[in-house]
C-alpha cells in the first residue's frame, strides 16, 4: 500500500519504519528541515531498539522522506497523522497542529484518503478534522477520517507496533475500515512474524494480534481510557505501598498477591516515585478536561494525579530521612530519563527529584546510560555528570536510584560499597532485594518495604560507623 506518515516524532518514526517494514511504500512527511536531512543521512534521531536496524533496511526504498505534505498525500491511500497534540494550559490537549495538517491534507485530495489519526486526541477530534477538510472544499465521499490509536511504549517501540496485543482500528464507514484493516495484514494474518528477517518478538506476544473495530469516537476514548487506567493502576500501587510502609508489610509480596488475580494482572503494578514520560502525565489532564466538556466530572484522575505528585515528595522526605540535612551533602543519582530503555527525559520524575535536591542545596552527581545530553540541556552544571554508576557514587553520602534501568540492577554491590562514603542508598525503583543489599552492609530504603539499617544490624560496629571511622 502506499502510505503516508505526518509527523517524525516517536509515534510517526516508529509506525513509519514498521509499515515499511511490513512492505508498505511510506512517506514520512515533516516541516524540521535538519530532521529531515539527519534521517535522510541515516541518523537515528531516538534511542530505541531496532530502529536504526528498520531505518538502514528500508531508507530509500520503502522508507522516504519529504516536507511535501500535498505530494505525499496525493501518492498514498491512508495518510496516518501523527503530529504533536501537547497540552495546553487549561489542561487540554493543544490541537492546532492537527487542525493544520487537516488544512493541508484538504487541498490534495484527488481521489479516496482515508485519514487516520494516529496521534492521541480527545473523543470527538474525527468530527472536527471531517468538518476542516470539508470546509477547504474537499467532497464529503472523497475521504473518511479514521482513528487508529498507537499503544506503544518507549524503549519498546518497535516489538510494541509490530507485536501488539490488540490493533483497535475506530472507522465510521465499511470502505474506510477495511483498507486501514489491510495496512495491518502481514500482522493480523500472521505472514509477518513467518519471515526470517522478522523483527524478534517479547516472549508472550499474542500471535497474530486480535484486530478490534469500532466506531471512530469509542476507538479516541479507548486510548485517552487506556492511559487513564495505567497510571491509575501505578498511583494504586503507589498508594498502597505508602500504606505498606506505614505498617511495616512487603508491596511486592502485596503485588504478588494481587497480581496473580487474572482479573487484575501484575503488570504496572511496580511502586516507584510516580509515572512520568510525554503521555500519562498530559493524557490524564488531557482526558479529565475532555469528561469535564462531556459533562462528567472524573476526579478519579485528579486523585490519581495528586498520589503521583505526593509519592515524589514521599520520596524527597525519605532522602532527607536517611541524611537528617541536605544542604552541603553529595549525592549520586542513578538515572535522569523518566524510565529505563529511553533518552527522553519530558516529565521525568527523576528530573524534578534532582532540582528539588539542587533547590535544597545538595550537591548531585548524575549518571543516566542514555539521557544524560538531553538532561544537561535542562540542567545545566548545576549538576554534574558521571561516566558510570560507580564514577556517580564515588565520594558520595548517598546513592539515589531513579529510574529503573537494567544496568542498575545489575551492579557489583562490593565495589558500590566501596566507593560511597557513606554506605546508603535511597532506591526509588526497587531495583535490589532488601536482604541482599542489608547483608552487603548497605543501609537501604526502597518504596514500600521496610528499610534495612546496616547500622543497626552489627552492634558496637556498625557499617556507617566503620566507614566513618576510616575516613
Ligand atoms: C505509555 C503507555 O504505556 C503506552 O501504552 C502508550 O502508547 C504511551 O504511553 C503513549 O500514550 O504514547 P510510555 O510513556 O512510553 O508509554 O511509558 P510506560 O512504560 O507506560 O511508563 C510510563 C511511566 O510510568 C514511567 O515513568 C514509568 O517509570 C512509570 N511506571 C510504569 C511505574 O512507575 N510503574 C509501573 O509499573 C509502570
Amino acid at each position: 500500500m502506499h502510505i503516508a506518515v505526518v509527523g517524525s516524532g516517536y509515534v510517526g518514526l516508529v509506525a513509519g519504519a514498521c509499515f515499511a517494514d511490513l512492505g508498505h511504500n511510506v512517506i514520512l512527511v515533516d516541516n524540521d528541515q535538519n530532521k529531515l536531512e539527519a534521517l535522510r543521512a541515516g541518523e537515528c534521531p531516538i534511542h530505541e531498539n531496532f530502529l536504526p536496524e528498520l531505518l538502514e533496511r528500508h531508507r530509500g526504498h520503502h522508507l522516504t522522506f519529504s516536507d511535501d505534505l500535498q505530494a505525499a498525500v496525493r501518492a498514498s491511500q491512508l495518510i496516518f497523522v501523527a503530529v504533536g497534540t501537547p497540552p495546553a494550559e487549561n489542561g487540554e490537549a493543544d490541537l492546532s497542529y492537527v487542525e493544520s495538517v487537516a488544512r493541508s491534507i484538504s487541498g490534495a485530495i484527488t481521489d479516496y484518503k482515508v485519514i487516520v489519526e494516529k496521534s492521541t486526541v480527545p473523543v470527538y477530534t474525527s468530527d472536527w478534522v471531517r468538518r476542516v477538510i470539508l470546509r477547504n472544499a474537499a467532497s464529503p465521499d472523497s475521504f473518511d477520517i479514521a482513528s487508529n490509536p498507537e499503544f506503544l511504549r518507549e524503549g519498546t517501540a518497535v516489538t510494541d507496533f509490530l507485536y501488539p496485543d490488540r490493533i483497535v482500528i475506530g472507522a465510521d464507514s465499511q470502505r474506510s475500515a477495511t483498507l486501514l484493516s489491510e495496512a495491518y495484514t502481514p500482522l493480523t494474518d500472521g505472514t509477518y512474524y513467518r519471515r526470517p528477517e522478522a523483527i524478534p518478538g517479547p516472549d508472550r506476544a499474542k500471535i497474530p494480534p486480535p484486530l478490534i473495530v469500532t466506531s471512530a469516537k469509542s476507538a479516541e476514548l479507548i486510548k485517552h481510557a487506556s492511559n487513564a487506567f495505567l497510571a491509575m493502576k501505578i498511583s494504586f500501587i503507589n498508594a498502597v505501598s505508602s500504606i505498606c510502609e506505614g505498617v511495616g508489610a512487603n508491596v511486592h509480596q502485596v503485588c504478588q498477591g494481587i497480581g496473580t488475580d487474572t482479573r487484575i494482572g501484575p503488570r504496572f503494578l511496580n511502586p516507584g516515585i510516580g509515572y512520568g514520560g510525554s503521555c500519562f502525565p498530559k493524557d490524564i489532564m488531557a482526558f479529565r478536561a475532555v469528561a469535564r466538556e462531556c459533562g462528567y466530572d472524573f476526579r478519579l484522575l485528579d486523585e490519581v494525579m495528586r498520589i503521583n505528585e505526593d509519592q515524589r515528595q514521599r520520596f524527597l522526605r525519605k532522602v532527607q530521612g536517611a541524611l537528617w540535612t541536605l544542604r552541603g551533602k553529595r549525592l549520586g543519582v542513578l538515572g535522569l530519563a523518566f524510565k529505563g530503555g529511553t533518552d527522553d527525559i519530558r516529565e521525568s520524575p527523576a528530573i524534578l527529584i534532582v532540582r528539588d535536591l539542587v533547590q535544597s542545596g545538595c550537591q548531585i552527581v548524575a549518571y543516566d546510560p542514555a539521557a544524560t545530553e538531553r538532561a544537561r540541556e535542562v540542567l545545566g552544571d548545576k549538576v554534574e555528570y558521571a561516566a558510570s554508576s560507580y564514577e556517580a557514587a564515588a565520594g558520595a553520602d548517598a546513592l539515589l536510584i531513579l529510574t529503573e534501568w537494567e544496568e542498575f540492577a545489575n551492579l557489583d554491590l562490593a565495589r558500590l560499597y566501596h566507593e560511597l562514603k557513606y554506605p546508603i542508598v535511597v532506591d526509588g525503583r526497587n531495583l535490589y532485594d532488601s536482604e541482599i543489599m542489608g547483608s552487603h552492609g548497605f543501609t537501604y530504603y526502597s518504596v514500600g518495604r521496610p528499610a534495612v539499617m546496616a547500622e543497626a544490624q552489627e552492634k558496637g560496629a556498625p557499617v556507617v560507623a566503620r566507614k566513618l571511622s576510616q575516613a
